[in-house]
């Protein structure tokens, strides 16, 4: 089901989120439809907290894959990237943000299974912003510049 993608003013984009402690069929459910709602958006990357559940999921669409990421946390980042972004909970607008060009994470799958991943460049970009979320934290608190985007 295509969910609503709450948008910046919400306070539930400020929360810091709590652990997925169940991996159960409503879990399940949730990455369902964050991967539908994040299809339909056309966009790289859905925080669960997008969808006003404050929990520590993400789920990112990228060129190396589709991926969904429970309780990820950084093992380490690396080096330096500049670039634009954009997030679906600030529509419209775009900024250039300072990533790490390179991040290790380790993650579980919906069915509680532990990974870890190496993602580079624009892949490792979408991490670092979508793990943001899960803080809080929005693209425009480290964004350079504010712009209406090319739409
Ligand atoms: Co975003």
């Amino acid at each position: 089901m295509i969910r609503e993608i709450v948008q910046v003013g919400n306070e539930i984009l400020r929360k810091k989120c709590e652990p997925v402690k169940r991996f159960d069929a409503e879990l399940g459910k949730l990455l369902d439809d964050m991967k539908e709602t994040l299809r339909a958006a056309e966009g790289a990357g859905l925080a669960a907290p997008q969808i006003g559940v404050p929990i520590r999921a993400v789920v990112v669409d990228v060129e190396e894959g589709y991926f969904e990421l429970i309780n990820p946390i950084f093992v380490w980042q690396k080096g330096e990237q500049v670039g634009p972004e954009g997030c679906l909970s600030v529509r419209g607008k775009a900024g250039t943000v300072r990533r790490p060009s390179k991040v290790k994470i380790l993650f579980q799958d919906r069915n509680g299974d532990k990974y870890s991943i190496v993602a580079r460049d624009f892949f490792a970009r979408a991490i670092c912003h979508e793990l943001d979320h899960l803080d809080g934290i929005l693209y425009t608190d480290k964004a350079e510049n504010i712009r209406d985007a090319e739409e």
